[in-house]
């Protein structure tokens, strides 16, 4: 992709502004276990993918800023002295989010203008808000050398999502982002952000992606629910957050907590568990394990977290079905996207034809395909 895009960024972003930009490339991730354990202080695997966003960005001779997404075929202008969210925003708020998260810093920047696209496929769990993001706050760092860490970004890029798009994310998309590595998946500790990097070497299988192309509604207002329940529960527990709880610490206080929120408190701490098994497993070759692990994954967040869909139970029981698919499981914040299955290198043509097939007949609706390379982190683009 980056070709092509890159040529006709630079196209638009000369014709528009008449100067020269620097660009930063910026990926989507994926996670191969430990899902909505990040806010838990918990334990996730991701790992940053080839597929990503470009942004071009350059200084601006005037007092404003100018935004031209390629994908949304959308501009947008401001000025830096007013930066309030937008209603229905979309795109835009990420970006208002991120200028906004550095100037609570203290930090000063001057107007700048920006063009931007890519190929993460939007709402498919990919995070591509965090790529956006990532590349924005990266961008504004390069051109006026403002000093920031990794990290201080990464932090930044995270409370932009939670302040201008009401969504109280947790790292994990953030930090793959930023720190992904070629072939290597990121074992993080979300309560200490340190990472163990973990090659990816799958044996016989590979990664196989499948976008649903759903993404149900009221998925943020889910999302921040759910939060709140494992805060609620960490706080009866007096505990910082259900990192620290155990599978007896929740049986003494089952009485006092609903049955639901009781099951979702537990789905969280087995998580915690699998994601540090599945590492284990996968330093051991182990990847029928892993496999295992997966399928168990996804049967707790379809049935005790409860943010799966049927569409997604639907492409996860057709690969169970299939002996060559040894784990699947819907990934991401969930209620649509992509599930991510662990098959049988051989058996893969047949089996996402077979998939996409009976996808089709049942939901009328097509699902997509995705071979995805784990890949470098958010960096500036050599010219
Ligand atoms: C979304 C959030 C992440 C994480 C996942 C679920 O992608 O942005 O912080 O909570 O959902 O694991």
């Amino acid at each position: 992709m980056n070709h092509i895009l890159i040529e006709n960024i630079t196209k638009v972003f000369i014709e528009k502004f008449q100067s020269k930009p620097i660009f930063i490339k910026s990926p989507g991730r994926i996670n191969l276990i430990g899902e909505h354990t990040d806010y838990n202080e918990g334990f996730v695997f991701p790992a940053a993918i080839n597929k990503g966003i470009i942004t071009a960005i350059q200084k601006s001779d005037s007092d404003f800023c100018t935004l031209i997404s390629i994908d949304f075929n959308e501009e947008y202008t401001f000025s830096l002295k007013n930066l309030d969210p937008i209603k229905n925003g979309g795109w835009k708020n990420y970006i208002l989010g991120v200028i906004a998260e550095i100037q609570k810093k203290g930090i000063e920047i001057k107007a700048f203008n920006i063009v931007f696209g890519g190929d993460i496929p939007i709402g498919s769990g990919l995070s591509s808000s965090a790529a956006l993001e990532n590349s924005i706050v990266y961008g504004l760092n390069e051109l006026f050398k403002l000093g920031l860490t990794k990290k201080e970004m990464i932090f930044i890029s995270q409370k932009a999502e939670h302040n201008y798009v009401g969504v109280r994310c947790g790292i994990m998309d953030q930090y793959a982002s930023m720190f992904g590595e070629e072939n290597r998946a990121l074992f993080l500790d979300c309560r200490t952000f340190e990472a163990t990097k973990i090659n990816i070497d799958l044996k016989e299988y590979q990664l196989v992606l499948i976008n649903t192309n759903v993404k149900h509604s009221l998925s943020e207002s889910a999302y921040n629910d759910r939060r709140s329940v494992c805060e609620k529960v960490a706080s009866l527990l007096n505990i910082f957050a259900l990192r620290d709880a155990s599978e007896e610490d929740l049986l003494q206080i089952k009485s006092k907590i609903s049955e639901e929120d009781y099951q979702k408190s537990l789905y969280v701490v087995q998580e915690n568990q699998r994601v540090q098994q599945a590492v284990e497993a996968l330093k051991n070759n182990d990847i029928l394990m892993l496999g295992k692990l997966l399928y168990e994954s996804h049967n707790g967040l379809q049935n005790q977290y409860k943010v799966s869909c049927e569409e997604l139970d639907f492409l996860v029981k057709k690969a169970k079905e299939n002996l060559n698919v040894i784990g699947a499981r819907m990934m991401g914040g969930g209620f649509g996207g992509c599930t991510i299955n662990i098959i049988s290198k051989k058996a893969t043509p047949n089996f996402v034809k077979e998939v996409s097939e009976l996808y089709h007949e049942k939901f009328n609706n097509e699902c997509s395909i995705y071979f995805v390379e784990i890949s470098e982190g958010t960096h500036l683009l050599k010219q």
